[in-house]
């Protein structure tokens, strides 16, 4: 078993030696901690899949920190890419482009002929990969299977004498993963909602782009492999309840012979106080609300008497489409029904 390192984001030219050497670091970015190998080195992006316990026909973001970086690997930027990247990067969007034949390994595409970019706005982690000199991968750290990490102990938590080390730099602020855009078809496609949104996307390139959440979550095969696969599940089963339902819900809680976790605004806590329930806070809106989802799905996860977990919906538009997302995914689309 490997001792676990935590690195303090003045330590990071040890994590780069580490990196170098084909050893896997996690680090933060604004949305969930990523766990980091040297992209061009095929063992160290194996075990990256091992750790994780990742299928491995699920492909890896490659996680750069300049331009240079992403024009090794791909055919050609057009203009609407370049407009892209400098206006959201540093930034939470993820783009797809086709590669150059064999110039990422096939553990980094899972054969695809195309390749997820993405560069984080942490200044930290951007200095750790131009330390290393090459892209990192950067699915995220946790688990498969398991709620995204938004804080380094939830890394620690999942992936302790797996990994070398962890880079700290404190909790994420945006919570959910980035947005997936793909960008090797002729009309954009999103593939996973996130903070960048769609509307923003169609009106910066004045055309059309596909994000229709129905259409994404009905595809038989999806685009992004990733998205097939069970997710962000914690012990307890989650149900999602509306807005109408949810005085219901915490009738039904209090009835309850095990105790019930309870995930909501402050507000809705406030305005109508849970009774048998053991309750994470989401703070006051739907931003609070995407950084802390992971946190709190995690956090009932240790409380071994939970059995169902409430959590609140949200409108699915803005962010409300990324937090949905993530969170029908951890319910199995389960909805409390009265
Ligand atoms: O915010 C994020 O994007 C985080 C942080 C750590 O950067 N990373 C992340 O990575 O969420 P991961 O591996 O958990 O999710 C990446 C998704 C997967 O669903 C994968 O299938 C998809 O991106 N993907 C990767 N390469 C692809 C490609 N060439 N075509 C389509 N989908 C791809
Ligand atoms: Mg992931």
């Amino acid at each position: 078993m490997l001792i676990t390192k935590i690195y303090k984001a003045d330590e990071i030219q040890a994590a780069a030696a580490e990196l170098k050497k084909g050893e896997l670091i996690a680090f933060p970015t604004e949305t969930v901690y990523g766990l980091g190998a040297d992209a061009t080195n095929e063992q160290a992006v194996k075990r990256v899949y091992l750790a994780k316990g990742r299928p491995s026909d699920n492909p890896l973001i490659v996680t750069v920190s300049s331009l240079e970086m992403v024009k090794k690997y791909v055919v050609d930027l057009n203009e609407d890419a370049q407009k892209l990247i400098k206006h959201f990067w540093p930034g939470p969007l993820t783009l797809i482009f086709k590669i150059k034949p064999g110039s990422l390994s096939k553990a980094v595409t899972g054969g695809l002929e195309t390749a997820a970019f993405r560069m984080p706005a942490n200044r930290v982690t951007r200095e750790l990969i131009t330390r290393v000199g090459v892209p990192l991968v950067g699915p995220s750290a946790n688990t498969s299977g398991k709620p995204s990490p938004t804080t380094a102990a939830h890394v620690f938590h999942d992936l302790e004498g797996r990994i070398a080390g962890i880079v700290d730099d404190g909790p994420t602020t945006v919570g959910v993963e980035s947005t997936i855009l793909d960008m090797s078809v002729t009309t954009p496609v999103v593939l996973r909602p996130g903070a960048v949104l769609g509307e923003e996307l169609e009106r910066f390139l004045a055309k059309k782009v596909v994000f229709d959440r129905h259409k994404v979550a009905a595809e038989e095969t999806p685009k992004a492999p990733g998205m097939k696969y069970k997710h962000y599940a914690p012990a307890a089963q989650v149900l999602i309840v509306k807005e109408a339902d949810w005085s219901a819900a915490l009738a039904w809680a209090k009835k309850q012979h095990e105790e019930v976790g309870v995930m909501a605004l402050n507000e809705n806590l406030q305005s109508e106080k849970p009774v048998n329930c053991l309750v994470y806070d989401l703070g006051k809106d739907i931003y609070t609300a995407s950084q802390h989802l992971f946190a709190g799905l995690r956090y009932f996860d240790n409380k071994k008497q939970i059995h169902y977990i409430l959590a609140a919906a949200f409108p699915e538009e803005g962010l409300g489409a990324a937090y949905m997302n993530r969170l029908r995914k951890a319910a199995g689309n389960q909805f409390f029904k009265n």
